[in-house]
């Protein structure tokens, strides 16, 4: 089978067909799709009936999977991370309830793990089960929109290191989310606000709920260049939004883009994506 690779939109996006994501891939496959990947930031695959295992399988071939922290309430260390409203038995969780207030801030926009030291490199989601309106994913290119800043904003903002963390996107959704232990597990971090993807020689702004500060601002000042970046950003010009159906796997490059997910009335449906990640390559302050 051939694979096909069609545009979604003009700076982000891309469906693939022609491939079978539960069998075994190529190398050669991988090699298309990881191309595909650089150059659309996010691939959209349809009516992949995948296991837990065959998408860590499938991540591997992006890269090195990564695992998720122990104290991380959506997940349990390893390498899949359940983005649901149900508990263990299935049955939808109260919108109220912490565990759901946790998951609210995926509705702010941002970017995977940019509170980690080592920011990710990419994310993929496969959707088990999808509400029948509202809970799409929308993602904005940070590389188009970049290369589209005037030149003087470009050169205002080359080595700014924005301060990132866990508490600061929490803290916007409620207090007390989070556990002495996963707070311990994320301190605050520094990340360049002008990220270099090395594969493509494309810039990326890396802003998004994460972000607190630029160090050595007064704060006002960072979080207005924050929220300006972050308006530039998420311009309608630069977003792609998914409406999700069972079995679609999405698979982005958390480089180049920011994502959210969109609110669905989670006290009377279900949606439930397991995602898995790929580590970054080292810190970048
Ligand atoms: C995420 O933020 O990783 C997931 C977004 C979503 O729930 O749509």
């Amino acid at each position: 089978m051939t694979l096909s690779i069609n545009p979604l939109t003009e700076h982000i996006g891309a469906e693939v067909q022609g491939v079978d994501l539960t069998a075994p891939i190529g190398e050669e496959t991988f090699a298309q799709l990881r191309d595909a990947l650089y150059r659309h930031t996010l691939l959209v695959f349809h009516d992949q009936q995948i296991t837990d295992e065959q998408q860590v399988a499938l991540t591997g071939g992006f890269g090195t999977a990564d695992m998720m922290l122990p104290s991380d309430p959506a997940g349990d260390g390893g390498p899949i991370a359940i983005l649901s409203n149900l508990d263990e038995k299935g049955d939808i969780i109260p919108p109220d309830d912490s565990r759901i207030l946790y998951t609210i801030a995926n509705t702010l926009w941002h970017s995977d793990g940019s509170f980690r030291r080592v920011p990710l490199r990419g994310s993929l989601l496969a959707a088990k089960v999808v509400p029948p309106t509202g809970g799409e994913t929308e993602f904005a290119s940070a590389c188009a929109s970049y290369a589209m800043l005037p030149d003087e904003k470009k050169a205002e903002l080359q080595g700014l290191v924005a301060e990132h963390s866990m508490a600061h996107s929490r803290a916007q959704i409620a207090p007390d989310l989070l556990s002495d232990e996963f707070l311990k597990d994320t301190p605050p971090v520094g990340q360049l606000v002008v990220r270099p993807i090395p594969e493509t020689g494309a810039k990326a702004l890396l802003v998004g709920s994460y972000a607190a500060r630029i160090i050595g601002w007064p704060i006002e000042k960072g979080q207005a260049l924050l929220q300006e970046l972050l308006d530039w950003v998420t311009q309608p010009q630069f977003v792609y939004r998914h409406n999700w159906r069972v079995n679609d796997l999405l698979v982005y490059d958390n480089r180049c883009c920011l994502h959210r997910g969109r609110s669905w009335d989670r006290a009377v449906c279900k949606r439930v994506l397991h995602r898995t990640t790929l580590a970054g390559d080292g810190p970048m302050t």
